[in-house]
């Protein structure tokens, strides 16, 4: 059996080094979390949540899932979300995608890969409701980073309708949703422009963000 002994000696490696920096930094981190962010993203290897925004353990509450969807049946995602808002008070909610997302593109081809069509069926309904959007687009590479964007779109405004962050709006409580996408090319993050602190600053956000989603390159 192959115990992988070179993650156990990476680990070590990274403790040492974080230790000899901040001798207390675990004993403290033990103690409590208090992230301000929740990151909801694409399970993808490439894209390690806290890494690309520079972010040490306990900064950011993570949820992360193949092609970052937001299902409002989704009992995990849902449990997340409710955790980090009403429990850990996080201000800020950021659904980020990545162009070039495998998942996303996987929704697009006919090719049967097994149980996770049905996952990426979610995807599908964006691209069905965005058709128009998408058929624009000359060239399959654009037309799944457009997808891409749009589905970020789209499961940033599902945050938005949960009951748990329509509740604490309600109650007064400060959790702005945000739309970010990220380029694996550059390593650079770009917001699409949504975000969302009321349930009339969604509906206006994601007129504005779809706008200048449709007035991005088409070709
Ligand atoms: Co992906």
């Amino acid at each position: 059996m192959d115990s992988l002994p070179e993650l156990f000696a990476s680990n070590r490696a990274w403790a040492a080094k974080i230790t000899a920096r901040d001798p207390a930094f675990f004993d403290r981190l033990s103690r409590q979390q208090n992230p301000r962010y929740l990151w909801i993203g694409c399970s993808d290897s490439r894209v390690p949540a806290n890494e690309i925004v520079g972010m040490q353990p306990g900064e950011m509450f993570v949820h992360r899932n193949v092609a970052n969807v937001v299902v409002h049946t989704d009992l995990n995602c849902l449990a997340v979300v409710q955790y980090a808002i009403d429990v850990l008070r996080v201000e800020h909610i950021i659904v980020c995608g990545h162009y070039g997302c495998g998942g996303v593109q996987a929704a697009t081809e006919t090719r049967p890969l097994g149980l996770i069509d049905n996952w990426l069926r979610h995807v599908q309904d964006v691209a069905e409701h965005h058709h128009q959007m998408l058929a624009e687009c000359r060239g399959d590479t654009v037309r799944v980073d457009r997808l891409c964007a749009l589905n970020v779109l789209e499961q940033a405004a599902n945050v938005c309708r949960t009951t748990v962050v329509q509740d604490a709006w309600r109650r007064g409580q400060r959790v702005t949703v945000h739309g970010w996408i990220y380029r694996l090319q550059d390593g650079l993050l770009r917001n699409l422009g949504f975000s969302a602190l009321s349930v009339a600053e969604a509906a206006a956000s994601y007129t504005a963000a779809l706008k200048r989603i449709a007035s991005s390159e088409a070709d």
